[in-house]
């Protein structure tokens, strides 16, 4: 089946619509948060119309609601490998529902207890678990990067791991450089050790099939509306360790999982449309299941298009796995610098071309420090509706500045 990028963007109302100028918009900033598939807008809608109600009730649109929410517990734990869509839980974001997971999983902990973090990960999968160190008496250990590819280096991560390690916290995709991690292999010697282990897939889920019984981890989280979807934070975890976790939760709310990790009412609108998503992943997978693996392909092959345009306009520094050969080692996220310009400068021309990038740290704080860039770098992330024609517009851009 080959894939037909125009048949996905027609999918994607908002990326047809005019700019300010009147020109039809770049997005690159996808890394930041994706622009939604249709059946995600009818789906929102849809909901509010048919079935807006609270959780637990007896009448049509509660009984409706309940029977949706689990309809797309069901579809996600498709699209993550979870074998019990009772193993999935919704929150308002990953980093809030990660705050969740650090608290409970700190209740368990004692001074003097090891957690590692890496230096490549996201300030969401840092920040809880430094502020859980500091409650509670733990030691922190790092995992460093090797700042030449922007890849982990697992021989500090081997030094960091000892017979005190309780928690390991590791990012499966950058959503600075791009890496992805050996995960499977790190979860694995995190288990020898008998320690937890943490998976933030929120750069990895939308552009490579994800398994968590492959990966073997404990926990994992990510966020659909970086997969084509509605602001919402989605945690999973084995069942036994979700029941077990002694989470804050308010008294009356139902005490087994994933309810015990839903705190309040949820964001059922969002959650319907998040179905959408998963039923547009199934489609464009052919039906074999919600999953980003029809976009692999294309997107590795507009990635060696945009790096070898990057490394073609003078004065630009690319900082990553650059190495065609090693498309698999990254999710399409590209940073760089620009001789003469800071990130944000380049960042303002661009827009002011209707092309949409970051710039900054993105939360990636501690990778910005490792490679000493305190303004941090231009972003460029690309996803299965993008173009080389686009990617030409950028180029031609960047060139304005040289
Ligand atoms: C790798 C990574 N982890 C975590 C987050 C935080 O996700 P959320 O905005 O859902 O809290 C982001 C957001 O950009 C991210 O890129």
């Amino acid at each position: 089946m080959t894939y037909d990028v125009l048949a996905a963007r027609r999918q994607f109302p908002s990326l047809h619509r005019p700019s300010e100028h009147g020109r039809t918009p770049v997005y690159f900033d996808n890394p930041a948060g994706t622009q939604v598939v249709q059946d995600v807008i009818d789906r929102v809608t849809g909901y509010f119309l048919t079935s807006n109600a609270n959780s637990g009730g007896t009448f049509e649109t509660s009984r409706r609601t309940d029977a949706m929410v689990e309809g797309v517990r069901a579809k996600v734990a498709r699209f993550l490998g979870a074998p019990n869509p009772h193993e999935i839980a919704f929150g308002p974001n990953m980093t809030t529902l990660n705050f969740a997971l650090s608290r409970a999983i700190a209740r368990t902990l004692k001074p003097g207890d090891e957690i590692i973090l890496t230096r490549m990960d996201h300030d969401a999968n840092v920040s809880p678990w430094l502020r859980i160190a500091a409650d509670h008496g733990l030691v922190v250990r790092w995992v460093d990067l090797n700042v030449e590819d922007c890849t982990l280096n697992l021989d500090s991560f081997e030094a960091a791991l000892t017979d005190r390690t309780k928690v390991v916290c590791i990012v499966h995709a950058s959503n600075a450089a791009g890496t992805i991690n050996p995960v499977a292999h790190i979860v694995a010697m995190a288990k020898a050790a008998g320690a937890l282990t943490v998976v933030d897939a929120v750069q990895s889920a939308p552009h490579i099939p994800i398994d968590v019984q492959a990966l073997g981890c404990d926990f994992l989280l990510c966020s659909s509306y970086k997969f084509f979807g509605p602001h919402l934070g989605i945690l999973w975890g084995h069942y036994d360790l979700l029941a077990e976790l002694p989470v804050y939760k308010v008294r009356p709310s139902h005490d087994e999982p994933p309810h015990r990790w839903e705190t309040g009412t949820g964001c059922y609108e969002l959650i319907a449309g998040l179905g959408g998503v998963m039923d547009y992943l199934d489609r464009m997978n052919g039906g074999r299941g919600p999953s980003p693996a029809p976009f692999v392909a294309y997107e590795r092959e507009l990635t060696t298009a945009l790096i070898t345009m990057l490394e073609h306009v003078p004065g630009v520094r690319i900082y990553g796995i650059t190495d065609a050969n090693r498309a698999a080692e990254r999710v399409p996220t590209v940073i760089f610098e620009m001789d003469g310009y800071k990130p944000e400068q380049v960042a303002a021309h661009l827009a002011a071309q209707d092309i949409y990038v970051w710039h900054g740290n993105y939360y990636a704080v501690e990778i910005m420090d490792r490679l000493g860039k305190p303004d941090g770098l231009v972003r460029v992330g690309l996803t299965h509706y993008n173009t080389t024609e686009e990617i030409d517009r950028l180029g031609v851009a960047l060139r304005m500045l040289t």
